[in-house]
């Protein structure tokens, strides 16, 4: 069996010390860097934008994985290949035309993600999901951290996880969204790869801590 991985969201850390937070992460037993980018228009809250992602990227030592919330994101794919993002994930519901999308994050040399809200159901990814990495399923509404855990995830996680094997496909499951602790071994149980924290990993007191006991709990 594959290894949960675990992204800690960097919308939750201390902007004050971001170098410092963004070491923690380094030296922590995470795997990624999960990076969210909200534009005020696809969702109610404006996070922060290239300046900030550069000054991430200059001390990240993991993948970068960068959460579009935002419309039209088709604008801003060179860019966000420029600045260093690993995987560039868009949500299904700003893309009016998905598969170029897609095809023009891949064409940049990133892998391509499609990230769906609470209301979107993963049937809907069926004709597209052998040429997408992978699918992250919004486990809150997308704008803010620290909001509680929807249970209909666990559904979504195992219809797409049959959806993935009835079409051979390798695509990624990434959870975001109220992780914690407490549903971390039932994600990853249902079929999720890669599990965002956010809020869970930074207002905690011991941070490389909670970010082991969370990946040790996810793959046991
Ligand atoms: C919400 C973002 C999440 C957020 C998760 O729109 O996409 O990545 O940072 O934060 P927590 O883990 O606090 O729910
Ligand atoms: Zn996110």
């Amino acid at each position: 069996m594959n290894k949960t991985l675990i992204a800690p969201s960097v919308l939750a850390a201390d902007f004050g010390n971001l170098q410092r937070d963004i070491e923690m992460v380094n030296n922590s037993e995470a795997d990624w860097f999960h990076i969210d980018i909200m534009d005020g228009i696809f969702v109610p809250n404006i996070s922060y934008g290239m300046p900030v992602l550069k000054a991430i990227t200059k001390h990240a030592e993991k993948t970068i994985d960068v959460h579009l919330m935002i419309v039209d994101p088709d604008r801003y794919i060179k860019e966000f290949a420029k600045l260093g993002a690993d995987i560039l994930t868009v949500h299904y519901e700003a893309c009016t035309h998905l598969h170029r999308t897609i095809q023009a994050i891949q064409a940049e040399g990133m892998k391509a993600g499609v990230a769906i809200n609470p209301h979107t159901s993963v049937d809907l990814l069926k004709d597209i999901i052998n040429d997408i990495d992978l699918v992250l399923i919004m486990s809150v509404n997308p704008g803010f951290g620290g909001q509680s855990f929807i249970d209909n995830t666990y559904h979504k996680i195992q219809r797409l996880t049959e959806i993935i094997s009835m079409h051979n496909a390798d695509t990624l499951i990434e959870i975001d969204g109220g992780v914690t602790d407490e549903n971390a071994a039932e994600l990853s149980r249902a079929g999720a790869n890669v599990l965002v924290a956010g809020s869970f990993v930074f207002k905690s007191e011991n941070q490389p801590e909670t970010i082991k006991n969370l990946k040790k709990i996810a793959n046991s």
